[in-house]
């Protein structure tokens, strides 16, 4: 069966079709494909077609598809067990790397998503400031919880409004949202709510509207007020945990955040999450606290293995350093060529994600400095680039992530296909 068919048969049996919403294409047009197998930086569809995957499952496979010393690892543990729901050494291992690593993180939890690490962060800050409200910036995507599917209506910052049914003005009410790279608005919301805010909760990269690299100054305010009023700081890693180094984005800073939340990469391609922090906030968690929070399938013995061989191995052989400068060397040669061709494209880039929008005269760093035309340009060049074998999330607004499998050969093949689909979407 073809793609086509598959999607049909799929549309009569799950709520578009998919498990996720962005997997419909419905943001660029056009029926999904069906991929059935993945290896290194390729999958493949259903049709037997190679496509050079920039898009990763979303991030987590930071070494390639299925990397051959993780698979080994994963099948040795298949062979032992799968799900406990007991103590058990796997999570140990990988909990006991991560401290190593991360030092400011004194105690952490497994949990099965990001979204749940999210979910649980939250309430552990709550429970330890006894406040209800937190702040969350215009865009971020912190997972479907459902207080964080909210963002400002407008430019101001204020009270949010969900963008979801079926979240309850209630809890919508306890978000509050400002914007990125604006010092004022976030003074003027703690001005305002300043006692009753439990916890700030931000993507320090953030990419999920696009990568909007913010302003170390501005994030380092951002800590700073939220320390001022007694407020509890959490960096949402779910993307640049594991990615961008070792420690993420925290390990920039010397305030470090009171929570993080991890999953994607440092699930090695399985259902991993986690939340981690000081002991302060930690020690509420059940059974040593009163916050609760449990899992039937969280510290999973196949994850916490992929986990732990994935980390071990990015570490090994420098993974964050090649892919900074394999990332850098591919948007610096596509931002060349579609300098010179006078292509309306850029590429925006940080370590091992990058993202191809409009041309802009300065940074993106929030909503406000987006170009004109982001979706029905990077609609014409996603198709483009799907025809001739490249698979870009498909999302104007998604970022590309890089893996260690994109050898500079490959690299090299992806940026034709890239250039070529930008001088033809150009008309
Ligand atoms: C920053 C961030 N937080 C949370 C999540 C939710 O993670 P998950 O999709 O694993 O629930 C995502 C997912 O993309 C994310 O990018």
């Amino acid at each position: 069966m073809n793609s086509t068919e598959l999607f049909d048969r799929s549309k009569k049996l799950s709520p578009g079709g998919v498990h996720s919403p962005v997997r419909a294409f419905k943001s660029v047009g056009g029926k999904p494909l069906f991929f059935d197998r993945a290896e290194g930086p390729y999958i493949y569809s259903v049709e037997g077609k190679r496509f050079i995957d920039f898009c990763l499952s979303f991030g987590p496979n930071i070494l390639g598809h299925r990397d051959p010393d993780v698979a080994r690892v994963v099948a040795a543990v298949s062979e032992k067990a799968w799900s406990l729901g007991t103590c058990e050494p796997y999570s140990l291992e990988l909990a006991e790397f991560i401290k190593e690593e991360v030092p400011f993180v004194d105690k952490l939890r497994f949990v099965c998503s990001g979204t749940e690490a999210v979910m649980s962060a939250l309430r552990v800050a709550r429970g330890t400031v006894g406040r209800d409200k937190v702040v969350k910036f215009n865009g971020m995507y912190h997972g479907h919880v459902d207080g964080m599917l909210v963002k400002a209506g407008s430019g101001l910052a204020g009270q949010g409004a969900s963008d979801s049914a079926g979240v309850s003005a209630n809890v919508a009410s306890e978000t509050l949202v400002s914007e990125l790279d604006d010092e004022s608005l976030v003074d003027e919301l703690f001005k305002n709510h300043g006692d009753e805010i439990a916890a700030v909760i931000i993507e320090p990269l953030p990419a999920n509207y696009g990568l909007l690299i913010q302003r170390k100054e501005y994030l380092e305010h951002v800590i700073k007020v939220s320390r001022d009023h007694g407020s509890l700081v959490i960096f949402d890693e779910v993307i640049s945990g594991f990615r961008i180094g070792m420690q993420g984005m925290a390990g920039d800073f010397t305030d470090k955040p009171d929570l993080v939340t991890y999953g994607k990469v440092m699930g090695g391609g399985f259902p991993v999450g986690c939340y981690a922090g000081s002991n302060e906030c930690m020690d509420n968690v059940a059974p040593s606290g009163s916050v609760y929070q449990a899992g039937t399938l969280a510290a999973n013995p196949m994850g916490m293995a992929a986990g732990l061989a994935t980390l071990k191995k990015v570490k090994e052989e420098n993974v964050h350093e090649v892919l900074r400068d394999r990332t850098q060397r591919f948007a610096k040669g596509l931002n060349d060529r579609f300098d010179k061709s006078d292509v309306p494209f850029q590429v925006s880039y940080k370590e091992s994600l990058f993202w191809i929008h409009g041309r802009t005269d300065g940074p993106i760093r929030s909503l406000k400095d987006f170009p004109d035309g982001q979706a029905e340009n990077f609609m014409k060049l996603f198709h483009g680039c799907l025809d001739r074998g490249l698979y870009l999330a498909p999302s104007a607004f998604e970022v590309g992530f890089m893996s260690f499998a994109h050898t500079d050969e490959i690299l090299e093949e992806a940026s034709q296909i890239i250039f070529d689909s930008a001088m033809e979407a150009r008309g």
